[in-house]
């Protein structure tokens, strides 16, 4: 299949490209000004205090299309992305077993079936997405636990992780025992998560994982010696993006936006060009759907980094 050979070829440029998608919590902040943090801190994902809680099920069917919730599910749509790698973030780890489970938006498991329980694999590049709604919360003695997504995260070989995830901002995760800890074996500081909010009505967030299994695909094989996106600001956008990059050697450049898919949507340079640094806009048409995209520096054909955009 074409399409799925040219998603996982660019999967793999941007794998190779290396850059930490930490660097999507900068432009969570809508603050370009951050530096850039290539590579950013490497967190190994801690276990949760509440390690899996009482309603997890066993044999979860495998997630069909990326979607955790039926389109028809009541809430607020979710999509969560990230990254599975190593324990030292040195490479990605792929067939990684993701299995999901949450609370309805009205706080309830489903304990009979698998609604808003599944499986889903990193790819090939350690990548994985899903889709879902925002979990409610539900009371855990006198009170509320926060929102939050229970994972059993399984990297080929080696041992599950079984944690939690939870989301910025939620003003019940100081009174809650699991969410609080913020040092030591169960700490849940990097699994609690910023979300964005698109302009299409959904939660946008990004949970890379950390975690002890073989690589395969070198994160750490950076090639921000050739060229460099600085910048590209606002991000989220809503319209208008401008970016700014840097080449550091005589070559044919190009700076493309691309989408989940693997679909380039838009090209924002394709030139010989000599060293330099250099500005440009993306202006989006009404035909650009909101959500996530991907800008891609190549030179001579290499890829050499890639930030994570997102109109809104
Ligand atoms: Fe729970």
């Amino acid at each position: 299949m074409k399409e799925n050979n040219s998603r996982r070829q660019f999967l793999r440029n941007t794998a190779l490209a290396g850059l930490s998608l930490g660097l999507i919590n900068t432009g969570s902040k809508a603050n370009s000004r951050q530096p850039l943090t290539v590579l950013g801190a490497c967190n190994p994902t801690t276990l949760d205090y509440y390690g899996q809680g009482p309603f997890y099920t066993a044999d979860a069917p495998d997630i069909i299309d990326n979607l955790l919730a039926g389109l028809a599910e009541p809430g607020t749509r979710l999509v969560i992305s990230g990254r599975v790698q190593t324990l030292d973030c040195t490479a990605t780890i792929a067939n990684t077993i993701i299995d999901i489970w949450h609370a309805n938006a009205a706080g309830a498991y489903d304990n009979t079936g698998f609604n808003l329980r599944g499986k889903t694999l990193s790819n090939a590049e350690g990548f994985y997405i899903f889709e879902t709604v925002l979990p409610g919360k539900y009371l855990n003695g006198a009170s509320y636990r926060p929102s939050h997504i229970h994972f059993k995260i399984t990297p080929p070989g080696f041992a599950t992780l079984t944690t939690q995830l939870y989301f910025e901002g939620d003003t019940d995760i100081p009174g809650d025992a699991a969410a609080s800890i913020t040092t030591g074996t169960f700490d849940a500081t990097n699994r609690i998560i910023p979300l964005i909010e698109n302009g299409a009505g959904k939660l946008e967030g990004t949970w890379d994982i950390a975690i002890n299994g073989d690589g395969e695909v070198g994160i750490a094989d950076l090639h921000t010696d050739k060229g460099l996106i600085y910048s590209a600001s606002p991000n989220p956008f809503t319209n208008q993006i401008a970016v700014h990059y840097g080449v550091f050697q005589s070559a044919h450049v190009k700076l493309k936006v691309i989408n989940l898919q693997g679909n380039v949507v838009a090209t924002l340079a394709d030139a010989k060009m000599a060293p330099g640094k250099f500005q440009t806009t993306w202006t989006t048409t009404n035909e650009i759907p909101n959500g996530h995209y991907f800008l891609t520096l190549q030179i001579n054909d290499l890829q050499v980094h890639y930030v994570k955009i997102v109109k809104v």
